[in-house]
């Protein structure tokens, strides 16, 4: 199963679908005749982004399809657009970028550091006159700097947008990630924490940034519409909703994150003390131990040659190689590919006349290349090719498979350390 959600999903979400297939409304609002609310209408695209705002410890939350869509959403809501630039780290999901390239601004890729997120000194060596945001994106699991990230978005004026896709349930010093930026922004595919097959979500503390993403992700509209409304509507937006069957889903799934949580932790922690004792093998390093989710355990071999050796035995590949969150394999992306030949946002006049140039190469990042080339991605709960973590185990592992699958990592290793 991809994700540790998926693999525990039971009577619980099919009670909640059934509840709201029984009241027949699969739309998220619940208006009928008039204006009155239906009492079948369930109300559970409300009722999970309560919820979710809550447990992020934020005043509003906005449910969309998708994590992609999240980020479009939360940059319409912080009105960054052509002849802007959006700081992003070149190890992510190419969603990361695709959403700052549909927003019309420009992805600026930045190296990582030994946390395998963002690396806040060249976060700062790549800030421009055009730099309006900083995407953190913690990546499989773990926060990103985000003391530092937030010290020089405050420092510099530019906005600090929390890519949490791949972390639902992290916490950062205390904070549930999300809180801290302007925005922040999960996703539920199948890959991620909690699941509702696909959908995702934007929080934010802001009145004015939640009122602009509502309206982006609602045609324009004021958050909660009661029925046709005309007449305030800030700005065109388009339709990203979250439907009722989603919301009923993911609302079970929510109140399963504690033991999501706790079983994903417990088999890390285990898995970790098996591989502490290889020599030469070091962890990413994690920027809060207490608040990770524990989804993958990313280790740094020596070099990349062992690395690679002992991913073959593995049956897996190195993280540089696997496949999808590397920016040296997303061709779509060096090579600059657009819907049209105008090539905007990239030849857009609001870019290049204040001096904006973008090319992006193979290589461009030496710093994360050679980290990448030398990790090995273990699922603790997540098994994403893509991401590399094809060896490891499931949510749905004891204890003793933990230890017999660190014991196969170690019997591998120690032949080539
Ligand atoms: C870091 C990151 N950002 C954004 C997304 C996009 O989420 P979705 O697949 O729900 O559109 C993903 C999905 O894998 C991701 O890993």
């Amino acid at each position: 199963m991809p994700g540790p959600g998926m693999e525990l999903i039971d009577d619980d979400e099919i009670q909640e679908v059934l509840e709201v297939l029984r009241g027949g409304y699969l739309f998220r609002y619940g208006i009928s005749l008039g204006s009155e609310v239906d009492p079948r209408f369930k109300g559970k695209v409300y009722q999970v982004e309560e919820e979710i705002a809550r447990l992020s410890q934020v005043r509003y939350a906005v449910a969309v399809n998708s994590g992609t869509s999240a980020l479009l959403v939360a940059l319409a809501g912080l009105g960054i657009g052509p002849g802007d630039e959006v700081i992003v780290p070149g190890y992510t999901f190419i969603a990361s970028m695709s959403a700052i390239i549909h927003a019309r601004a420009v992805p600026v890729l930045a190296e990582i550091d030994r946390t395998f997120n963002l690396d806040p000194a060249d976060v700062e060596a790549k800030i421009t006159p055009r730099t309006r945001a900083i995407m953190a994106v913690h990546m499989a699991g773990n926060p990103a700097r985000l003391d530092a990230l937030k010290a020089i978005a405050d420092a510099h004026g530019l906005a600090l947008i929390e890519d949490c896709a791949q972390a639902f349930g992290a916490s950062y010093k205390g904070r549930p990630i999300g809180s801290i930026g302007q925005t922040g922004t999960f996703s539920f595919n199948a890959y991620k924490t909690i699941t509702a097959g696909e959908g995702g979500m934007v929080i934010t503390d802001d009145e004015a940034i939640y009122r602009r993403c509502f309206a982006f992700h609602d045609q324009g509209h004021a958050p909660l519409r009661r029925g046709v409304e005309i007449g305030n509507r800030p700005f065109i937006g388009l339709d990203f909703r979250f439907t009722e069957l989603q919301a009923a889903v993911l609302l079970a799934q929510v109140r399963k994150l504690p033991r999501i949580l706790a079983l994903l932790r417990r088999n890390k922690t285990r898995y970790k003390e098996m591989l502490a004792e290889l020599p030469g093998l070091e962890f990413r390093e994690i920027t809060d131990p207490q608040g990770e989710c524990a989804t993958i355990l990313t280790v740094m071999l020596p070099s990349a040659g062992v690395a690679q050796q002992i991913a073959r035995e593995l049956g897996t590949k190195v993280v540089g190689e696997a496949g999808w969150h590397v920016y040296n394999n997303m061709e779509q992306l060096l090579e600059q590919r657009m819907v049209t030949t105008a090539c905007c946002p990239f030849a857009c006049p609001h870019y290049t006349d204040k001096g904006g140039q973008m090319r992006y190469w193979k290589g461009m990042l030496p710093r994360t290349d050679a980290l990448l080339a030398r990790a090995i991605n273990i699922s603790i709960g997540v098994s994403d090719p893509g991401l590399g973590s094809g060896f490891g185990v499931t949510i749905a592992d004891d204890l003793d498979v933990v230890e017999e699958r660190a014991a196969q990592f170690c019997r591998v290793a120690r032949r080539y350390l």
